[in-house]
């Protein structure tokens, strides 16, 4: 893989991404706004897997996408490998997207129905030929460990997990620092769901990417997260290690997520990362 040639470095130190006090205000009628994110601050480091997790409406995706670059921001700064995504020029900006790759939870959703797996990455190659050209689509869909004839595939002839693997592979072909994981295991089976997060773990070996993983399964988040931020009403209540965070929980809001979950799956979880299960090919 080569290294040397991306247009975009960083000082070692600087986070892969900060947010300070950001607030996202939606429109809701003539008069009407509502506080989606609250003045939310956080920081993902290099190679970290950072949760955010909440109930529905907390703010979550809200939060992601405005990292990601793709959502509304009202005020507080968003700086990804240090560099602050309101005060970019626009071929600035440009230059730093492909770093941000988003993962959604329906990936047949993410998919061009019409277009095979080898024709989506062909098309991915031709808007950033050199950034791509690290990889075969071979050894791409071995780094998701998908078997190579899925390439010739349409979206529908794929089963929802390998639907994910392929929008995994295609984020990772663009090389980023980071994935913001939007639920991306939420709509999987269980089995398959530790099949992708296992996944996930083992990319973050392989390549040092980090991840930005929204969540409302405790669960899920206790198996692969370092850390974890904890939203309500838009803001975040409690942040902190995920071992800490998830049993050990301080504020009244945490203690009631994690009494809803049934115990032995957090327990479960906890197993699981211990030694850590890097899941199996399928
Ligand atoms: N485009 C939008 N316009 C108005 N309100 C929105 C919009 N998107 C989300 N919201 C509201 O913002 C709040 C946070 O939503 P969201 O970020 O999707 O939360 P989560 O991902 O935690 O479920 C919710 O109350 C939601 O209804
Ligand atoms: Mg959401």
């Amino acid at each position: 893989m080569k290294g040397d040639d991306f247009p975009i470095t960083t000082a070692e130190e600087a986070p892969v991404v900060e947010v300070d006090g950001l607030t996202v205000r939606y429109r809701t009628g003539a008069r009407t706004r509502h506080t989606a994110v609250d003045g939310v601050s956080l920081r993902v480091e290099g190679g970290e897997i950072v949760g955010v997790v909440g109930e529905s409406g907390s703010g979550k995706t809200t939060l992601g996408m405005a990292v990601a670059g793709l959502g509304p921001r009202t005020a507080g700064e968003i700086r990804v490998l240090g560099r602050d995504l309101a005060a970019l020029r626009p071929a600035e900006l440009r230059r730093l997207r492909p770093e941000v790759q988003v993962i959604f939870q329906d990936p047949h959703g993410s998919l061009d129905p019409r277009q095979s797996v080898r024709s989506g990455l062909r098309e991915l190659r031709g808007l950033q030929p050199e950034r791509t050209s690290w990889v075969s689509d071979e050894e791409l869909m071995a780094q998701v460990r998908l078997a190579p004839d899925l390439l010739g595939r349409l979206p529908h002839q794929l089963s929802g997990g390998q639907a994910q693997r392929v929008c995994i592979a295609r984020a990772l072909l663009l090389r980023p620092r980071l994935l913001v994981a939007d639920e991306p295991t939420s709509g999987l089976d269980v089995s398959v769901q530790a099949e992708v997060l296992g996944l996930l773990l083992r990319l973050r070996e392989t390549t040092g990417v980090s991840v930005l993983f929204v969540s409302h399964d405790l669960s899920v988040v206790r198996r692969i997260c370092d850390r974890v931020y904890v939203m309500l009403h838009g803001r975040v209540v409690e942040e902190g290690p995920a071992a800490r965070v998830l049993e050990d929980p301080v504020h009244d809001y945490t203690r009631r997520l994690v009494a809803a979950v049934p115990g032995r799956r957090l327990r479960a979880a906890h197993a699981a990362r211990e030694p850590q299960n890097t899941g199996s090919p399928t």
